[in-house]
């Protein structure tokens, strides 16, 4: 019987243990989880999503306040198209970010940056411009397109001296997807080094609609192999989404799959950027509690746990703070939501808003629990303490079971209580 450890992803010369650790905004997959990844011989991935924030808090900048500084004045104004992000400060934050991660780098394996399109920031052009070719600066591995068709992404770094020689990647829920990818970027005769395959039972949002479940990854996977083997294009596969187990992993480099991207699993290991206290909510997560909805206002359906604070919280739209989701002419669908209940409940002081939710301020204080699928089996992978709390466990331990487990096992950390 095979493990993963039994296989290889291969970067040229180079061999890799085959598991991704996902990229999870907004700090979820911290450094800290990357690079227990990369120590391992795996690829781990940080996020850039509302890197100023992040940046702020962990070295202690203040690019956040210096923003809702300058447009402090526009706070009670619902047209947001002044609230421009400034394009150094984002560099800057970025470079701070994966450059600071980079310089902690031990082991064998990779760093690479999950870089969202959808993260508009009201100027999509030049702000993805900004965020990817200062992670190239920075020195990062790789970078993961993600959330977008990024039709236009390789062109914005193609300038960059290290274009050809960074990993680049992207995220694709169908075949489809992947061919006009593929042919919007022929002219730029560069393929990407990897396609990670997300499927529907994936955490964060969801490259389907609400009839998600109908989809499969194992036939996505299929479909996607024969395609790149008609065109005789040898680009490494990734799956993604619902792989829970070593085993699980092994169905899928079997099938020919160099890789998987895992998260959920990891969602509970101290590294990882979730508060303890809601670790804790996703462990005791039932499946009852794992809903899809469509409350995130890039359009995308989004997996989180049924008691997700951002549910129905109608706060006042933060984009002079933060304002990721500002589309290209400084709209969100949050501010649409907000506006029509303030005009439907003037005398209300509580504003409750049911269909969309202001996604950067939810994420950014963890109150939006966005989860994967199988977040329910979490409980079956630790223990419960006396005290009814759940053990937490460490990166590793949860690397090293994915790499070595098999027939379907899941290994116990050693008891800490
Ligand atoms: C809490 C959480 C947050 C996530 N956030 C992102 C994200 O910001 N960008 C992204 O491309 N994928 C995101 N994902 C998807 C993961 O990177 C990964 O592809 C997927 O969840 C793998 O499936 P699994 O969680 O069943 O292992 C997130 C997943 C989780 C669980």
């Amino acid at each position: 019987m095979k493990r993963v450890d039994d296989f290889r992803l291969r970067f040229g010369n180079n061999e890799y243990v085959p598991i991704m650790v996902g990229g999870m905004g907004v700090d979820i997959s911290t450094s800290e989880l990357a690079l227990e990844a990369a120590r391992l011989g795996g690829i781990g991935h940080i996020s850039d999503a509302m890197v100023e924030d992040v940046s702020d808090r962990r070295f202690d900048t203040s690019f956040v306040k210096e923003k809702t500084k300058l447009y402090k004045f526009n706070i009670n104004n619902m047209d947001k198209a002044v609230v421009q992000f400034d394009l150094g400060r984002l560099a800057e934050a970025q470079r701070l970010h994966v450059g600071r991660t980079m310089e902690a780098k031990q082991g064998p394996g990779l760093i690479f940056v999950n870089c969202m399109e959808k993260l508009t920031m009201n100027g999509p052009k030049e702000t993805l411009r900004v965020r990817l070719n200062a992670a190239l600066d920075a020195g990062v591995d790789g970078i993961t397109l993600s959330a977008g068709l990024h039709f236009g992404s390789f062109a914005l770094m193609a300038d960059h001296p290290r274009f050809r020689d960074a990993k680049l990647g992207i995220i694709v829920s169908s075949v489809r997807a992947l061919q006009i990818f593929l042919r919007k970027n022929a002219k730029l005769d560069r393929l990407p080094d990897y396609v990670i395959v997300e499927g529907p039972l994936a955490g964060g949002h969801l490259g389907f609609g609400m009839d998600w479940a109908e989809y499969d990854l194992h036939t996505i996977v299929a479909e996607i192999l024969a395609y790149l083997k008609a065109e005789q294009l040898d680009i490494p596969l990734i799956a993604a989404g619902g792989i829970f187990t070593g085993s699980d992993a092994v169905s899928f480099l079997e099938a020919g799959c160099a890789g998987v991207q895992v998260a959920t699993r990891f969602t509970i290991a101290r590294e990882c950027g979730l508060p303890d206290k809601v670790k804790q909510e996703y462990i005791k997560a039932t499946e009852d509690d794992i809903i899809v909805n469509g409350i995130s206002p890039t359009g995308y359906p989004m997996r989180m746990l049924k008691n997700t604070p951002a549910i129905g919280s109608g706060i006042r739209p933060g984009c002079e703070s933060y304002g990721y989701l500002l589309d290209a002419t400084g709209n969100c669908a949050y501010i649409n939501a907000y506006n029509r209940e303030v005009v439907a409940h003037p005398d209300e002081k509580n504003i409750v808003v049911m269909d969309k939710t202001c996604l950067c301020t939810h994420m950014r204080n963890f109150n939006c629990w966005t989860c994967g699928h199988y977040t329910y089996r979490l409980k079956d992978t630790t223990h419960k303490m006396p005290n009814g709390e759940y053990q937490l466990l460490s990166a590793e331990h949860v690397f090293k079971d994915y790499q070595f487990s098999v027939n379907n096992a899941i290994a116990l950390p050693e008891k800490e209580f």
